[in-house]
């Protein structure tokens, strides 16, 4: 949601600035531009579309500029247009300023500047930023500073000191035309070091074929970077050091790899994805052991709760979470929407342990909600893909999945990496307290050994998938049905068939059908079935039968031995334990809401009105 690209070196800025742009569309936006300085003036090239729409702008090319910031933009104050896209820039023209975030007391601040014979251009909230910057450079005690360096950051500063709301904000002046003065908080920000020139960007994949060597800005940090520095100072402008953070991904990692989309790559990818998230967790025989974390027997016997909190599929990752901890820990475990959990007065204090699930850690509603959590006392552990992301930043503890840079905004890989993380992390609670027996712990962790090639055999055939989504993909309505963790990962199958194929969906246990939305129910309806638990076999086929009677066409995917002739098309999967088999059973499920938007021609990894990351409320 947003993307922010800077570049400063001795290159023609405008190429590396389109590139990252490029990198970062999968965030989701509706509009792109770019500025940089040349001979001591600001040019601004901006406009609604795509990115690559502003190769075509006239005097594109001509930018020679080895300075510049660029922005992606996702509307949120003001619809998508040439005069609400970023960069903005202050009346005077000495200040261009690109942000992500929202500033929520925008309006007060525009009034005010008003007030002092400001003119606006745009609807947006970042316009007041530039203004406030020059409001500050030419007005108050900043404006008396003799150093022009010391003005020029003092005058950001003063400017952020006004704002509310969320930001990561680049800035340049021709005051000082080497340098862009950056700062964030509640959204994300990075600083590649380069050799005699510097990158900043929303997110690490974007630049990670110039730099392995980051800075990981915190909130309300300034940073200062110029081609050869780069230095940084506190919300009181006192200049610290900070440790730079080497990021061992393959920068490869984040093409496309032959594949025709960043999805389906990503789903062929979860194999991979699977292995290096147990990684050295554990062995056959062997206790789990987390090298992240330590957590004491003691504290967790002094735990009466677990909330898991997350949003979309990391949320849904969260219900198989819950379904392992209380079987295998004992501990009674409730899983929350994030922007529902932070604004309901959830019962929390220092008995209860807060899990927080999010691919990009960057989430608004997820660091909020943790933020709420430690503020009544509970420690909180945070599952994320993105080292150094600013939930885990704020977490008590944080754990990674090894899944690599997901870029498709439908989340696959991340998906069955959550699951997979928070199964060992059930299982090395149940460990620690002792409250399952080994021998089941000792399974499980051999059925989650066994994963990978029971992934990969699911990959190799995804015949029978293609040929339903031919058949089904003009529909307007589907349904998915399961029970127990079935219905955990219909929930997961139903979101992807909705956001990249645009098919209304719902998913429903599958005993609450004749509770309500057995009504929807007619000849040619298609209902997708999962059933993976032989304790639920009979009663599965039961509801599936009510569907089938009612003239609905079925699809099931199983790993049990089903009556024949019953269902129109059954995808066979292989068997594992019940708790965990959602991670073989999305597989399909992401295979078919990719056939089906393929056929439908529709754009796979960039769906419409979405964002890949969720950056405000
Ligand atoms: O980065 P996060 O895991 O916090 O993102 C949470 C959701 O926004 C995300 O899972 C979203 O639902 C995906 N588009 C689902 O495919």
């Amino acid at each position: 949601m947003c993307g922010i690209v800077g570049y400063v070196g001795s290159k023609k800025a405008t190429p590396i600035l389109i590139d990252g742009l490029l990198s970062l569309e999968y965030r989701g936006y509706d509009s792109a531009g770019i500025a940089t300085i040349e001979n001591d003036v600001i040019k601004v090239m901006k406009d609604k579309g795509r990115v690559n729409n502003l190769n075509n702008l006239e005097g594109i090319n001509d930018l020679v500029g080895t300075i510049g910031i660029a922005h992606t933009r996702w509307a949120t104050h003001g619809k998508p247009s040439k005069e609400n896209s970023h960069p903005h820039m202050d009346n005077s023209g000495k200040f261009a300023v690109v942000h992500n975030g929202i500033i929520e007391n925008y309006s007060d601040l525009r009034e005010f500047l008003t007030s002092k014979g400001y003119t606006f251009i745009s609807q947006t909230d970042t316009e007041v930023i530039p203004n406030l910057i020059h409001y500050y450079y030419t007005n108050g005690p900043v404006s008396v500073i003799e150093d022009t360096k010391e003005k020029f950051l003092g005058a950001v500063k003063s400017a952020i000191y006004d704002l509310k709301g969320s930001y990561a904000i680049e800035v340049i002046s021709t005051i000082l035309p080497d340098e862009i003065i950056v700062v964030r908080k509640d959204s994300p920000l990075v600083i590649g070091k380069g050799n005699g020139e510097n990158y900043i960007a929303s997110d690490i994949p974007a630049i990670l074929k110039y730099t392995k060597e980051f800075y990981l800005l915190d909130d309300n940090e300034f940073a200062v970077i110029e081609k050869d520095s780069i230095r940084f100072f506190d919300n009181s402008l006192q200049e610290h050091n900070r440790a730079i953070k080497n990021i061992d991904w393959d920068a490869n990692a984040a093409g496309k790899d032959g594949f025709e989309d960043y999805m389906l790559k990503e789903i062929f990818e979860q194999p991979t994805a699977i292995r290096e998230t147990i990684g050295s967790r554990f062995r056959l025989g062997e206790k789990c052991s987390f090298d992240d974390i330590e957590i004491s027997k003691e504290y967790l016997q002094s735990i009466n709760k677990i909330f898991i909190v997350a949003c979309g599929t990391a949320m849904h990752a969260g219900l198989v979470g819950k379904a392992l901890i209380e079987n295998l820990c004992k501990i009674p475990t409730e899983v929350d929407i994030a922007s529902e959990f932070r604004y309901r007065n959830p019962l929390i204090d220092e008995h209860t342990l807060c899990i927080y699930i999010s691919q990009s850690g960057e989430t608004a509603d997820t660091i909020a909600a943790l933020k709420l959590a430690k503020a009544h006392g509970a420690k909180t552990l945070a599952i994320s893909n993105v080292i150094g992301s600013s939930i885990t930043r704020e977490a008590d503890y944080s754990i990674y999945t090894h899944a690599g840079p997901e870029i498709a905004v439908a989340s696959t890989k991340a998906y069955t990496s959550q699951v997979v993380l928070i199964s060992i992390l059930a299982i090395y609670f149940a460990e620690v307290l002792g409250s399952s027996s080994e021998t089941v712990l000792e399974e499980l962790k051999s059925d989650l050994i066994d994963l990978p090639s029971k992934v990969e055999k699911i990959l190799d055939d995804t015949e029978v998938i293609k040929a339903f989504a031919k058949k089904v993909y003009a529909e307007k309505d589907m349904f998915f049905l399961g029970r127990g963790t079935d219905y955990n990962v219909a929930l997961e199958g139903s979101l992807k068939l909705k956001e990249i194929s645009y098919i209304h969906s719902e998913a429903y246990a599958a005993g609450e059908l004749k509770h309500g939305p057995i009504a929807l129910i007619e000849n040619g309806v298609t209902v997708i079935g999962i059933i993976t638990n032989p304790n639920l076999l009979e009663k599965s086929i039961s509801n599936l039968q009510e569907v089938i009677t009612r003239g609905a066409k079925t699809l099931i995917i199983t790993n049990q031995i089903l009556p024949n002739g019953h269902f129109d098309y059954v995808i066979n999967i292989p068997e594992t334990n019940p708790l965990i088999s959602p991670i073989l059973s999305v597989i399909p499920m992401q295979l078919l809401a990719y056939y089906i938007s393929k056929q439908k021609g529709l754009d796979v990894d960039k769906p419409r009105n979405l964002a890949k990351s969720v950056t405000v409320e």
